[in-house]
């Protein structure tokens, strides 16, 4: 599938720019030195004046980190997710939600899935995460156990992740990153936030229609990785024995 870029109307355009100009000013004190470089370097292809073309997002992480988007009509079974992942291909949609539902989203469409999965993939640690992410999941997709682990994870670090700052907790997550209302509910409710633990995070279901009431935060993107490596090196071995 293919960004169809003509069919864009003046309406996704104004809603684009709706969002993007007050995420990306909400976000300047809140997200973390990774994600706001990344915006700022993405800025060619990645702003507030365009609905962004993917080819133009592609040549920016190809170049950077080797990953590419691959257009999807929508979520997808999560054998593909995984695939593409591994491949360092992060699937998005391509339509947006209507200016009466601003703040209001069933499905991810691509204000999630490209300003606020994006950016980070041009980050060296986080897109080795993500891709071992992938990685681990192709390997065990016949195991469901280990698939819904692998889900929870995803949720609690790629979605919903908080992450250590220099003054204060930073977001990572990209479904908090693409909302106004959950960014600034970090700060505002005082949701529960606990220190990333792996095996908590595999073992905790989650609720992916209400505003999140739990979150982990982690130190590094590099403590994310290695904690994942650790994991497949013992579902290898169990595996093996
Ligand atoms: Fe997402």
């Amino acid at each position: 599938m293919k960004q169809a870029y003509e069919n864009y109307t003046p309406e996704d355009l104004e809603v684009w720019q709706l969002l993007f100009s007050r995420q990306q000013k909400n976000l300047q004190d809140k997200a973390c030195k990774a994600y706001i470089d990344a915006l700022n370097e993405m800025e060619w292809g990645l702003n507030m004046n365009e609905v962004p073309r993917f080819e133009k997002l592609n040549e920016l992480l190809l170049n950077k980190t080797g990953w590419s988007i691959e257009v999807v009509p929508g979520l997808i079974p999560v054998e593909d997710f995984f695939l593409l992942l591994k491949d360092k291909k992060f699937s998005a949609s391509t339509w947006l939600r209507p200016k009466a539902q601003l703040d209001y989203l069933e499905e991810p469409d691509m204000f999630h899935d490209i300003f606020g999965h994006i950016p980070l993939l041009m980050d060296e640690e986080y897109a080795s995460f993500a891709q071992k992410l992938g990685e681990v999941g192709v390997k065990f997709i016949d195991n469901k156990e280990v698939v819904l682990q692998l889900q929870r994870l995803y949720w609690f670090t790629i979605e919903f992740g908080l992450i250590k700052g220099k003054s204060k907790t930073e977001i990572y997550g990209a479904g908090i990153l693409s909302s106004f209302g959950e960014s600034n509910g970090i700060y505002d409710t005082s949701p529960e936030i606990k220190p990333y633990n792996f095996s908590s995070i595999i073992n905790q279901p989650f609720r992916t229609d209400i505003i999140q009431t739990l979150y982990f935060e982690i130190e590094s993107f590099e403590q994310l990785y290695d904690s994942l490596t650790e994991f497949d090196k013992h579902l290898t071995q169990l595996k093996y024995a």
